[in-house]
């Protein structure tokens, strides 16, 4: 069969990448979309079992830290794009081990890079690199403010100095080769198939199995948080349409304190578990902060709408509904993810 374009699309086991994988295997026909990963804790190819029957999808198990497979993947597949997202992504993993993630989220970036310059050399304006990236590059904000696109990078955690240094790798490769490359930066993504680390999927799973909620130091911290669809769309658009070597940030305009939303996410599950009003709630406990905790993150994604035409679709309630809905119908999924190395995980976080 032939195909117009043939994109390799890393991470796309995970979170994010599932939904981002789905939508161009579901929208585009035409294009041939190789999933790169290596199925880390966070890789999971149930995410994708929907799809995976596609004639337009092949998944690739590997490693981006392997420079030797990279390249080969390369020759073999001949891409077209890129749309990196492959990263180890939970904050709190990079305070316990940092290696990990100068390994895959820089090293593993330099190496598609590499491998992106010596394949496409001399056709770099018919190729693109994208990089998907995260607002946390930008550091924190206190009360006011938001985060533009000229916000000077101020990364605190080993998680968000590991984006940001690959984050400078990929614009290095623009400036310095000329590779075709656009980066975007996200806030927080919630909905399906998110793994139960992050706050929102772990706090359904705590109060759907009466455990305690634990909240980070008072519960002040405030995130800004988008539907992962909303996402996957934002990178579609910015994939088809962004200028070479531009940067566009991503958002919902959408900010809320942990406490508050958790005891928006409290008051959901008691109506759907048919609990009295204020049970679920109970359960919310204050655990001892997060070591370099960032205060605010708010992102103004003012560009991507006026110069692409995106808006957020989906109103935060809404959403938060529908996700709560996906867990408990989804109760196998939540199980599987959540057994083995996840009790271990678990255990040395939050005992
Ligand atoms: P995730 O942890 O759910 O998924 C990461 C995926 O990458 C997994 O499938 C994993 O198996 C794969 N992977 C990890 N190391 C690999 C390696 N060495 N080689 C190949 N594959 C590897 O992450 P996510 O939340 O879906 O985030 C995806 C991307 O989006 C990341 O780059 C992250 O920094 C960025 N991002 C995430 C958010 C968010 O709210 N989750 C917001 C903005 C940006
Ligand atoms: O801003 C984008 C980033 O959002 C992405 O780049 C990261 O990959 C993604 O993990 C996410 O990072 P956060 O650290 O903001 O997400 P997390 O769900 O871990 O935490 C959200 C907030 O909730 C944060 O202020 C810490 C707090 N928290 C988290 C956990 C896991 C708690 O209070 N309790 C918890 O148990």
């Amino acid at each position: 069969m032939d195909f117009k374009k043939t994109i390799v699309i890393t991470g796309g086991a995970g979170f994010i990448g599932s939904h981002v994988v789905r939508r161009f295997v579901l929208n585009y026909p035409e294009y041939r979309i190789i999933n790169l990963d290596k199925l880390t804790y966070a890789g999971n190819l149930a995410n994708l079992k929907d799809i995976d029957q596609r004639a337009n999808y092949t998944f690739v198990k590997g490693d981006i830290v392997d420079s030797g497979f990279i390249d080969q993947l390369f020759a073999d597949f001949r891409p077209d794009a890129v749309i990196h997202l492959a990263a180890e992504s939970h904050v709190d993993r990079s305070i316990t081990n940092p290696t990990e993630f100068v390994m895959t989220n820089v090293v593993g970036t330099v190496n598609l890079l590499n491998a992106a310059r010596k394949q496409w050399k001399g056709a770099y304006d018919t190729h693109r690199f994208y990089h998907v990236s995260t607002d946390e590059v930008y550091g924190a904000l206190g009360e006011s403010g938001m985060f533009t696109e000229a916000t000077a990078y101020d990364p605190h955690s080993p998680y968000s100095a590991s984006k940001a240094s690959s984050d400078h790798f990929v614009r290095a490769y623009h400036d310095t080769y000329g590779l075709d490359t656009v980066i975007s930066n996200c806030s927080n993504n919630y909905g399906s198939f998110h793994f139960p680390e992050k706050l929102i999927p772990l706090a359904i799973n705590n109060i759907k199995n009466n455990k305690p909620v634990p909240v980070y130091g008072k519960g002040e911290n405030v995130r800004d948080w988008l539907w992962v669809e909303d996402h996957a769309r934002a990178i579609d658009v910015i994939f088809h349409k962004a200028a070479a070597g531009t940067t566009y940030n991503i958002g919902g305009h959408n900010e809320w304190k942990n406490i508050d939303l958790i005891q928006l996410l409290c008051r959901i599950m008691d109506g759907k578990l048919n609990r009295a009003e204020g049970e679920s709630a109970k359960l919310i406990t204050f655990v001892t902060d997060r070591a370099g905790h960032d205060l605010r993150y708010a992102i103004d994604s003012a560009k991507l709408q006026q110069e692409l035409g995106w808006v957020p679709s989906l109103q935060f309630e809404e959403g938060l509904e529908k996700t709560v809905a996906w867990y408990l119908d989804n109760e196998e999924w939540l199980e599987n993810v959540t057994s083995g190395d996840y009790q271990n995980y678990y255990k040395q976080q939050y005992t």
